[in-house]
């Protein structure tokens, strides 16, 4: 797994170049449109704050969340969003987001990063391997994940998931609420069972977001900050002295 990456033996206390260009540029690009889709997201939902499940939703209508009952009224919240910037900013920065995934998966199949790097292996799914590996992350900081130049088990899990499974859902409960494409694709609106619950499970999906990029942030902190957010942005990678 990840044989390029490897530490060698003389290596100890030298530098490699950790990521790819590609991976590189496609993720500041993510951070920037999933930054603008989670803001111009909220500022849509501020101007309708209340999730049905189903075909039909309207105010009035029994709803599966009212912000309101959170101590924000219909009216505060809708003078709280711009429903007008928002679906611009949605919309533009969905493309942007869309088409550099597309980049970034493409690349990342031909180079066999997914299969190299991204992907966990059979024996890592193992519940015994997965169980170690979040009783180390919650240990706290370890010189051996500060020394990582793997991705662990729990990490190439939640990437794979976030790249395969989550993203492709919201881009479909996203698409499923565009009348255009539910007109064209009607098997759209089948599959989540109406237009408000695809709007349910899209906000639902931004909450997962959220806890996904507060506890990457926080791993990325525990696993050596400086070293490791420069890898992400010029390739080096500093290897720490062994023991340290
Ligand atoms: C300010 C926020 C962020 C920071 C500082 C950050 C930092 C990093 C760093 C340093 C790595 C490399 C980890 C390592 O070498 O072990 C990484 C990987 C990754 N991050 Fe982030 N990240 C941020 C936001 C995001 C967001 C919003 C997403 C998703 C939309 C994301 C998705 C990923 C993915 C998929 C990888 C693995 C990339 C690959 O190897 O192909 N990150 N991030």
């Amino acid at each position: 797994m990840g044989m390029t990456f490897e530490r060698s033996p003389g290596a100890v206390g030298s530098s490699l170049v950790l990521h790819s260009y590609n991976v590189r540029i496609c993720h500041w690009i993510n951070v920037i449109a999933g930054g603008y889709l989670l803001l111009s997201g909220i500022h849509i939902f501020l101007d309708f704050p209340e999730l049905y499940w189903g075909h039909t939703g309207y105010q009035g209508y029994p709803a599966l969340f009212k912000l309101s009952d959170w101590g924000l009224s219909w009216d505060e919240a809708g003078a709280l969003g711009n429903r007008m910037w928002g679906r611009n900013y949605h919309f533009t920065f969905a493309w942007v987001f869309l088409i550099n995934g597309l980049v970034y998966v493409a690349w990342s199949f031909a180079r066999g990063h997914v299969r190299g790097r991204l992907l966990p292996g059979r024996s890592e799914l193992a519940p015994a391997s997965l169980k170690a590996d979040l009783v180390e992350q919650l240990r706290g900081p370890a010189p051996k994940r500060a020394a990582a130049t793997t991705y662990g088990p729990l990490q190439k899990l939640s990437y794979s998931l976030l790249i395969f499974v989550f993203v492709p859902v919201m881009l479909l409960t996203g698409l499923a609420q565009a009348p255009a494409f539910a007109a064209a694709w009607p098997w759209l609106l089948d599959i989540f069972g109406g237009r408000q619950s695809a709007r349910t499970l899209h906000a639902a999906g931004t909450v997962l977001f959220v806890v996904f990029v507060l506890v990457h942030v926080v791993e990325v902190l525990l696993a050596g900050a400086v070293n490791r957010v420069r890898s992400m942005i010029t390739g080096k990678f500093r290897l720490p002295e062994e023991g340290m």
